[in-house]
């Protein structure tokens, strides 16, 4: 087959795929023994252009749809249009963003997009980076705070330092946990402040915790508040928190991962997040609610433009950086851990341009209505009920199991119900020992009659468990 057939039929199995996605059923539910011989992956293929083809539609086939309004597992859905087209290009392209010799147009998109998000965020005199999502910029964040407080952490590891210590709300997500791990900080040294009543960070608990730290001799140098928990939704208050860092001078870090998405919208940055520009650094995805192709992640830093490479810069004077060269300021891989950075740039450049802030935040805006809709049908429905009461984005709730029966254990099985009969994938969560059900609404053409659609599958599946 020559390339130009090759690309059609890809072409052809692309649009099938994006046609049905919607209509088609979320999933096939095969055991992976059925999969894998379906998907003979033994089979040899040297040179067999139709074998890759038939490989490239068994994929497309049997992948869960993610742009089905069945799949409420993660914190996205599908993928936007502007931004599929761009990961086509990144993929022909294949270069690394390392450099600005090797990647031009990335670097440039980029630091533009980076410069865009720091003024909405309003952070001043700052910089940013892309990273491979949160879990990694955390890790870059805390990597940073750690290198400020211990100025020979750099080069002589943490031997013989003084202890250190990081501190996190209970409801974190647990890559601050792999952070505190990869750093040598230890996990023991993540101190987790109890929440509140509403999932929160409790600024008095944190206080009384720092203190405690402090008279045991340790350094408390990083406070990460969560802003959108994963489960529960709930944004830590940032103001009481940076008011204590000026006694105890810690690095305050922001986890928007998910909740970050409301700075588009002035009236949800007002209600939610309003002190932002208070904080030390900052994450958000765009891969999760703006709906960019997997990976699109910023991280932010208020009030320094060296900090990065301050904390990651390694082989500068190898054979990739090359100071002689006249762009070698703009390359992003100094400040960065991966030597090898995907684009994407491009992909996130592409989708702000054709939808606009005002375009995502009135996205943002309709996701929050969704999730106002679903509190009150279920609080309408008798078999269901809240686990909490909503804090924004994230609807908590359970199905009410009947007498005799464990209600984790049910609502475990329910899902798993839906689950294997390709009716939805919800989000599933702790809260205290409670096990929740987790909606989250990020697919743009979602609709209060999808909303009601998968409420009912919920309670006929209860049903028929009962
Ligand atoms: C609050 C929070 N932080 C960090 C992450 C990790 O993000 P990523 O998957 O981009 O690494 C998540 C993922 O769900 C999250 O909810």
């Amino acid at each position: 087959m020559n390339e130009e057939a090759l690309f059609r039929e890809l072409l052809q199995l692309v649009l099938r795929y994006r046609q049905g996605e919607r209509e088609d059923p979320l999933l096939q539910p095969l055991t992976p023994e059925t999969l894998g011989r379906l998907l003979e992956l033994e089979r040899p293929a040297e040179g067999d252009w139709r074998q890759l083809l038939r490989w490239l539609a068994l994929y497309l086939e049997h992948s869960v749809k993610t742009g089905h309004t069945g799949f409420l597992n993660r914190m996205w859905s599908g993928a936007n249009l502007p931004s599929i087209l761009a990961e086509m290009v990144v993929a022909v392209n294949n270069t690394s963003a390392c450099t600005y010799e090797s990647a031009p147009v990335s670097t440039l998109m980029e630091r533009h997009m980076l410069d865009t998000m720091l003024e909405l965020v309003g952070f001043r005199d700052g910089e940013g980076q892309m990273n491979t999502g949160s879990s990694s910029a955390n890790l870059v964040a805390m990597l940073a705070a750690r290198n400020e407080a211990l100025e020979r952490a750099k080069s002589d590891g943490l031997w013989g330092q003084q202890r250190l210590c990081a501190f996190v709300s209970e409801d974190a997500h647990y890559s601050l946990d792999k952070a505190a791990n990869v750093l040598g900080i230890g996990t023991s040294q993540l101190v987790k402040v109890p929440v509140d009543g509403h999932g929160r960070m409790d600024p008095a608990a944190l206080e009384a915790l720092l203190e405690e730290r402090r008279r045991a001799g340790e350094q408390p140098f990083f406070v990460c508040v969560t802003l959108g928990t994963t489960v529960r939704g709930a944004y830590d208050p940032v103001a009481p928190v940076a008011a204590l860092r000026e006694k105890h001078g810690f690095w305050l870090h922001g986890d928007g991962a998910w909740g970050g998405a409301v700075l588009l919208d002035d009236e949800l940055r007002r209600r939610y997040l309003p002190d932002a520009a208070l904080l030390n650094s900052f994450t958000w995805d765009f891969h999760k609610m703006p709906g960019t192709n997997l990976t699109a992640n910023m991280l932010l830093v208020n009030g320094r433009r060296d900090a990065f490479r301050c904390a990651c810069s390694a082989g500068e004077h190898s054979y990739l950086f090359r100071e002689e060269q006249e762009t070698h300021a703009l390359d992003l891989g100094v400040g960065s851990l991966q030597c090898a950075r995907r684009v994407d740039s491009l992909k996130w450049f592409l989708d702000w341009k054709f939808f606009g802030r005002e375009g995502l935040a009135a996205r943002v805006r309709r996701y929050l209505a969704l999730a106002e809709y679903a509190e009150r049908r279920i609080g309408e429905l008798p078999q269901l009920e809240l686990v909490v009461p909503r804090e924004s984005f994230n609807v908590c709730f359970r199905y009410r199991a009947p007498a005799g029966k464990e209600a984790n254990a049910f609502n475990l099985a329910l899902r798993h119900r839906l689950y294997r009969r390709g009716e939805a994938l919800v989000g599933v969560g702790w809260i205290g020992d409670t096990l929740t059900l987790r909606l989250l609404i990020t697919h743009p053409d979602f609709s209060e009659a999808d909303v009601d659609r998968f409420l009912e599958k919920v309670v006929e599946s209860g049903r028929a468990l009962s």
